[in-house]
C-alpha cells in the first residue's frame, strides 16, 4: 500500500469512529468502554447485530452496535477482538470493508493445557502478519495484546496503569494508534517494532497469564527508559 502521511485527511483524532469486531466479548467491551470514555465514537460489532446493539446499550457511554460487516464499513479505524480460531475467517470476510483503514489486531494466538498458557506457532509468523497478508489494502497494527479485559471493564478504575506496545510496518498508522492509546486514561502507546517483531509481543501474553495465575493479579507491562 502507498505510504501516506495523512491517513484520514481533514479528521481530528477524536472525530474518528472506532469499530470493534467481536466487540461483544470481554476484550471488545472493555476496549469499547475505555475508548468511549476517552471521547471516541465507538461501534461494537458482532456476528449478530441485535446482540451488538444490546451489548452497546449495556456499556453505555454513547456506544452503538451493528453486525460486524456494518461495523467495519461505518468505522474509520477497526479493532479485531475475535478468538484466534476465527481470526483468518473473520478478516477474510471483512476484507472489502477494511480496505484503506487502520486495523488494530489485539489477537493472541494462544493455547492452554495443564501447564497453563503457551503461544501457538503461526505459519505467517504472527496474527498481525496473517492479518496483513489477508488485508493487503489495510494498514495493520498490533496493539492492546497485554491489557487485561478485566481491568478494561472495571468501571471503578478511573485509569489503567500500563504501556501498550504498538507494532507495525506503516509509520503513519503506528503513530496514529500511539496517539489514540495516549488518549486513554493511564495508558501510553510505545512503538515496539515492525511486523516481523509482532510474534513475540503476542507470545509475551502467555508469560503475563502465567503471572496472573501465580500471583492472582492482572499483570501488564511498563517500559523503562522511554520518555
Ligand atoms: N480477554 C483478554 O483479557 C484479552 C487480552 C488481550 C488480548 N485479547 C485477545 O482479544 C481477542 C478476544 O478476546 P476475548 O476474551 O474478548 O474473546 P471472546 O470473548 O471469547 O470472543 C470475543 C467475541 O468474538 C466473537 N466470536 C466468537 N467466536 C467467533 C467465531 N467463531 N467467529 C467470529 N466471531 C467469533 C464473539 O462475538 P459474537 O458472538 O457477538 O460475534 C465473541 O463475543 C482474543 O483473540 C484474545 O487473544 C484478550
Amino acid at each position: 500500500m502507498t505510504e501516506t502521511t495523512e491517513l484520514y485527511p481533514g479528521k481530528e483524532l477524536k472525530a474518528l469512529t472506532v469499530g470493534i469486531i467481536g466487540g461483544t466479548g470481554a476484550q471488545g467491551t472493555g476496549l469499547g468502554y475505555r475508548l468511549a470514555k476517552a471521547g471516541f465514537k465507538v461501534i461494537i460489532g458482532s456476528r449478530d447485530g441485535a446482540k451488538a446493539v444490546s451489548t452497546a446499550a449495556e456499556i453505555g457511554n454513547g456506544i452503538t452496535g451493528a453486525d460486524n460487516t456494518e461495523c467495519a464499513a461505518k468505522s474509520d479505524l477497526v479493532i479485531i477482538a475475535v478468538p484466534w480460531d476465527s481470526h483468518k475467517e473473520s478478516l477474510t470476510s471483512l476484507k472489502n470493508e477494511l480496505a484503506g483503514k487502520v486495523v488494530i489486531d489485539c489477537v493472541n494466538p494462544m493455547g492452554f493445557d495443564a501447564g497453563g498458557a503457551f503461544p501457538l506457532a503461526v505459519a505467517e509468523g504472527s496474527a498481525c502478519a496473517q492479518a496483513q497478508g489477508i488485508l493487503a489494502e489495510s494498514y495493520v497494527v498490533t496493539a492492546f495484546n497485554h491489557v487485561s479485559a478485566v481491568l478494561l471493564s472495571d468501571q471503578s478504575l478511573a485509569e489503567i496503569d500500563i504501556d501498550i506496545m504498538v507494532v507495525g510496518d506503516h509509520k503513519p498508522a503506528t503513530d496514529l494508534v500511539q496517539q489514540m492509546v495516549d488518549q486513554i486514561a493511564g495508558m501510553r502507546g510505545i512503538y515496539a517494532g515492525k511486523m516481523r517483531n509482532a510474534g513475540q509481543v503476542e507470545a509475551l501474553t502467555a508469560n503475563l497469564i502465567s503471572m496472573n495465575r501465580r500471583y492472582k493479579t492482572h499483570a501488564g507491562v511498563r517500559v523503562i527508559g522511554v520518555n
